[in-house]
């Protein structure tokens, strides 16, 4: 299989099988950028009833900007981790006074915004202005530790920056955000931690971990 193929496998069946995601195709960019800071730390499911009682609250970034601080917690209640909804309310001034009510689409502006790091950045840049940024979260480190039967510990940083490297080189040009969410969601819904659904995967044919009966084994972890 091909790079080329590695993407159009995963891009027909992501298009086939993507679940529907209130900020998923909206092409707004604040949309998508509240959406992954919730879901750094917060599962979809989870994160999705929070998702729009935010959005029926603070519908546009100047709503938000103009908010009180204790209303942004308010709804950000039951989430956790709440210094995400303060760093969020505080992004929310910058883009207002500093980016003219938008969301930055470059590396080093977003950068700039509170409570985003490279994973959101790559996130919202690819999936809100097609920017070619490959994001490596928990279910791409697993898909792709599998497919290339990478057995070195994932919790290492040259092990991260393989994968990142892989990552780089696979993610399509055309639909960075899409390919990028494709990944996501096949580790999410098929190449799931324990009992993944092999016989679902659109690169099965080509997996190392599937081909060497090694799916349990990889990703490997150290003990923390
Ligand atoms: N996890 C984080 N962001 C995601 C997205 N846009 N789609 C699926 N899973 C995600």
């Amino acid at each position: 299989m091909t790079d080329t193929d590695f993407r159009n496998h995963l891009l027909a069946w992501y298009d086939n099988n993507k679940r529907d995601m209130p900020w998923r195709d909206c092409g707004d960019p604040y949309k998508i950028w509240i959406s992954e800071i919730m879901l750094q730390q917060t599962r979809v499911d989870q994160a999705t009833p929070y998702f729009k009682r935010f959005m029926d609250r603070f519908p546009t970034v100047h709503d938000l900007a103009k908010a009180d601080q204790q209303d942004v917690l308010k709804v950000w209640e039951g989430l956790g981790y709440y210094s995400r909804a303060r760093h969020l309310h505080a992004a929310s001034k910058l883009v207002v006074e500093e980016f003219d009510g938008k969301v930055p689409n470059t590396w080093e502006e977003i950068n700039e915004l509170k409570g985003v790091g490279p994973y959101t950045a790559s996130a919202v840049l690819s999936i809100a202005y097609q920017k070619k940024h490959a994001v490596v979260d928990g279910n791409v480190i697993r898909v792709l530790s599998r497919y290339f039967g990478i057995e070195d510990d994932v919790r290492s940083t040259k092990t991260k920056n393989t994968i990142q490297d892989y990552a780089d080189d696979l993610i399509s040009e055309e639909r960075p955000g899409d390919f990028n969410q494709a990944v996501m969601e096949l580790g999410a819904m098929v190449c799931t931690p324990s009992n993944p659904e092999c016989e679902k995967c659109p690169l099965q044919a080509n997996c190392v971990a599937h081909k060497t009966v090694k799916t349990e084994d990889i990703p490997y972890k150290s003990p923390a």
